[in-house]
């Protein structure tokens, strides 16, 4: 495929999104960048781009294999997607397997506690409101996405629970929580975005170590071994 960069369409936080010579495709270009706490915090994960990329790439293959629809096309470099351009649903969604996080703070559970059945929770992308959690009611009043929609997003993000969470512990990692994004053509849904040791809460199955951006978050050292670690576990050499 003859593809080429044009425009910037869009920066945020972590990735460039670029237009390029077709209008159906799109290119995204992952940064070393990270923030958190809605950017209070800012800093960089040295290598974090060309990891994210790869291995975003890596389980985007897994779930279309398990016939996932992403907008995952194939990587053009260390740190370029290549992705079908889709109309983006303002809405994250979260799956979780294992208390950790805001669920701790918003329930006093104990972070590690298992939950039974893995739990599907949705925020409104947005950047100036700090991305407030939202039920139902609120993603119709806002119309952010139809019920028929909705239901949708909640049936692929469990089910791609399900395809992940034993891919992950095969590799010795507890795949905590998890966001995702996604998007519309038609009336068709794809994951969209990525999946990274960004958008993941990653554990190692044995120690419980944290092996994700929380060790950037709450200034825990380690945080490009960390990154390393999963994507020597997760990316097959030369991939
Ligand atoms: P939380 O416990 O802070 O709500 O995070 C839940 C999951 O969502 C965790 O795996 C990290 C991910 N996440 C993002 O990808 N982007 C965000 O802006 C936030 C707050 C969380």
């Amino acid at each position: 495929m003859n593809v080429e960069r044009r425009e910037k369409l869009y920066e945020g936080k972590a990735k460039i999104v670029y237009e390029t010579n077709r209008p159906d495709l799109i290119i995204q270009y992952f940064k070393d960048d990270a923030t958190a706490f809605n950017a209070l915090k800012k800093g960089t994960i040295l290598g974090k781009g060309v990891i994210n990329n790869r291995m975003s790439a890596a389980l985007f293959e897994v779930l279309e294999r398990a016939g996932v629809p992403t907008h995952y096309l194939g990587t053009l470099s260390d740190r370029e997607m290549l992705c079908r351009r889709l109309e983006i649903i303002k809405i994250e969604a979260v799956a979780r397997n294992i208390v950790a996080g805001s669920l701790a703070k918003r329930t006093g559970l104990e972070e590690g506690t298992i939950i039974k059945q893995p739990i599907v929770e949705l925020y409104y992308k947005s950047d100036p409101l700090g991305d407030p959690m939202l039920n139902d009611d609120h993603v119709r009043m806002l119309r952010l996405a139809t019920p028929a929609e909705l239901i949708r997003i909640r049936r692929m993000t469990l089910r791609i629970n399900a395809i992940l969470r034993p891919h992950l512990a095969r590799r010795g990692l507890l795949l905590v929580d998890f966001k995702l994004e996604f998007g519309r053509r038609g009336r068709k849904l794809y994951l969209g975005d990525e999946i990274s040791p960004d958008t993941c809460r990653l554990w190692d199955s044995r120690s419980k170590e944290r092996l994700d951006k929380d060790r950037f978050r709450r200034d825990m050292g380690g945080v490009e071994e960390a990154y390393q670690e999963v994507y020597r576990r997760l990316v097959p050499a030369g991939a």
